[in-house]
């Protein structure tokens, strides 16, 4: 599974791709608020960083305004992805921007039958939203695990799923699990992946036994 950053703060994205560990970078206009700069500025800074897709979420919601939008974001960088909103006007932006060879992401899906017409509009990436059910009482990863049943049964999908709105390390691991093909995740629970007490324990123990054999490596 591929990991994406779900921010569009300039320093968690630096962080994270210094360690190699970066495959990608979402953003959404909430995310482009929080960062308080202009989504030109901030997504060219993003794309000098990270080699991956970066997706860039158009504001319009008729179709030829989405079309205009995202030929413009995707002006900014080869890696950038278009985000469009998975209604029909999403869609069709969707089949005319793949169909030009862009890269494009339709975001708020919430069922497997949206993904499967977001697949059928040619889309690289549906991004279920996990937590987004979660929070009003569904079951959010059973989303992941039927879009995946669905996607496997036909060998000329090659749409990505992009399990979003991942709130915790259990959303990680449980997407992973039910085959999602990128997770993008929010900095602090990405960074707090590689956290376990048993593991900084273990550590502090052989480090203290190291010491005793007054060794050195080099
Ligand atoms: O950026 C798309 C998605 O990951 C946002 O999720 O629910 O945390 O706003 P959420």
């Amino acid at each position: 599974m591929k990991f994406f950053a779900d921010t569009a703060e300039i320093a968690d994205i630096r962080d994270l791709a210094e360690a190699g560990l970066l495959d990608g970078v979402t953003t959404n206009p909430s995310l482009i608020m929080k960062a308080g700069r202009s989504i030109h500025d901030v997504v060219a800074e993003i794309c000098s960083i990270v080699e991956g897709p970066v997706s860039a979420e158009v504001a319009a919601l008729d179709t030829e305004g989405m079309l205009a939008e995202g030929r413009k974001l995707a002006e900014i960088a080869d890696n950038v992805a278009i985000k469009v909103p998975l209604t029909w006007d999403g869609l069709k932006a969707c089949r005319i921007l793949s169909g030009e060879g862009r890269m494009v992401n339709v975001t708020l899906c919430f069922t497997a039958n949206q993904a499967l017409l977001a697949a059928r509009a040619g889309a690289t990436f549906v991004s279920p939203f996990i937590g987004r059910l979660d929070d009003i009482g569904l079951d959010g990863m059973q989303l992941i695990e039927e879009i995946r049943t669905i996607f496997d049964n036909y060998a000329h999908i090659e749409t990505q799923i992009l399990a979003a709105s991942i709130r915790n390390q259990n959303h990680v691991r449980l997407a992973a699990m039910a085959g999602a093909d990128v997770a993008t995740v929010p900095p602090t629970v990405l960074k707090g992946l590689v956290k376990h007490p048993l593991t900084d324990a273990g550590l502090a123990m052989f480090m203290n036994d190291w010491k005793k054999t007054g060794q050195t490596i080099l």
